[in-house]
């Protein structure tokens, strides 16, 4: 095994974005990077793509080769490969490219993560999103990823004495930090009050709980960090990557209120990295609802179990706290395009290590983590970068 490099990334803005397809999110973002990195085209040995659901959301699968189409690269023949997995799939394609690098198979690939889900009504993407629990034992009886949510918070309240202001205070956070990055769907800050009396989805999580339903796409260009420094002035070394599983739906669980898969991801990646947790110098977690924030930010090990809630309220996660989490705005304020998410985050941590993250830079960024789970955390990839 080899070290690998991130030289090139590239997002489009997220949003509802009713002028762009699925193929002109991915080639934008996938033309970004190649830009960013300075590589040529001809280089590349590979594309790994993370998608959810295509063919649900857009009618369109065979994701593999349309991005290498759309990317203008079907004329050389080269690997492409879409890779699935919830949430997640984003992060688990970058892990995948990443291992056919570090094995030396392949000299540059291109990541790319991309979901277009607004082309379908809210109900309509609320029934697809449920294709990632557990459709016999949870959506068949209506379950909704809302719903299982709602369950962990409630759980959390109970055992825990986490309260609805302190769920309220992930979004006053993630959606002030929003405010200040360009690409995300949401920039506007948000009032405690307002998020209080949002309408509710599932309670106790209400509207401006949830991450909303997005489109977007983001791409990255890895290669063999001995070379990196050849195409890229600030490459960004990959020194730690996990992934785990859970049982697919809640009721199989040790607790609810730990992701097991957040816990076994993250342990692989800081025993590769030969770091703790309070190495981390920032993080984007996964914060699909602001329940998910609390949990990411304990079975990551940033606080103790029990804590999370206490520690945002306490502020050790904003932009200048101890632990800054979620700068770009988060999956709440920054938006959530499945796919598209996993690649998002890791192009945002290469941002804040480069120092390029302009109004929502976190200071003395060295080391950075990003934390992606499938669904309700039937599966959880983790990464930690160090700038070089
Ligand atoms: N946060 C902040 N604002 C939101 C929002 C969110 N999550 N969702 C919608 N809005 C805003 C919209 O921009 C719109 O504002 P505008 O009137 O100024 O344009 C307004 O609220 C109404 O939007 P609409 O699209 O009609 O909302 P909706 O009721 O159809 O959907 C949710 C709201 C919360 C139900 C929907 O966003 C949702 O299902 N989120 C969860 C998605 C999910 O489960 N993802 C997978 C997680 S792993």
């Amino acid at each position: 095994m080899r070290d690998v490099a991130v030289i090139g990334i590239g997002i489009t803005k997220f949003g509802e974005l009713w002028d762009k397809s699925f193929r002109n999110l991915i080639a934008e973002a996938g033309a970004q990077a190649i830009i960013d990195s300075g590589i040529s085209g001809s280089e590349i040995d590979a594309l790994y793509v993370g998608s959810m659901s295509g063919g649900r959301f857009v009618g369109q699968e065979h994701l593999g080769a349309l991005v290498a189409d759309a990317s203008g690269f079907s004329h050389m023949h080269i690997p492409s490969i879409r890779v699935e997995s919830a949430c997640a799939s984003g992060s688990l394609a970058f892990r995948q490219g990443y291992f056919s690098v570090a094995s030396g198979m392949n000299d540059i690939v291109v990541i790319g993560g991309v979901e277009k889900m607004t082309d379908v009504v809210g109900t309509e993407a609320t029934n697809i999103l449920a294709t990632g629990l557990d459709q016999e034992w949870e959506a068949f009886f209506g379950q909704t990823f809302p719903g299982v949510y709602a369950l962990i918070a409630t759980k959390h309240m109970h055992d825990y004495g986490t309260t609805k202001e302190q769920l309220a205070h992930v979004a006053v956070k993630n959606h002030a930090n929003g405010s200040l990055n360009p690409y995300a769907q949401f920039k506007r800050e948000m009032k405690l009050e307002s998020i209080l009396k949002a309408p509710m989805v599932a309670y106790p999580l209400g509207m401006l709980d949830c991450s909303p339903v997005s489109d977007g796409a983001s791409a990255i260009i890895l290669c063999a960090a001995d070379k990196a420094k050849k195409y890229s002035e600030k490459p960004v070394k990959i020194i730690g990557t996990g992934q785990a599983s859970d049982t697919l739906s809640l009721h199989g669980r040790n607790h609810i209120c730990t992701l097991e898969s957040t816990v076994y991801a993250a342990k692989k990646a800081y025993n590769q990295a030969k770091i703790e947790p309070k190495d981390i110098d920032v993080a984007e977690v996964h914060d699909c609802f602001t329940i998910a924030e609390i949990l990411a930010i304990e079975d990551l090990g940033f606080v103790k179990k029990g804590e999370g809630g206490k520690a945002v309220e306490d502020k050790i996660t904003t932009l200048n706290g101890k632990i800054p989490v979620n700068p770009s705005g988060g999956l709440k304020a920054k938006g959530h395009p499945i796919g598209a998410t996993g690649v998002a985050q890791i192009s945002e941590i290469v941002m804040q290590l480069r120092g390029e993250a302009d109004k929502r830079q976190v200071k003395n960024a060295n080391i950075g983590l990003t934390h992606n789970v499938g669904a309700s955390g039937a599966s959880c990839v983790v990464h930690i970068l160090e700038a070089m």
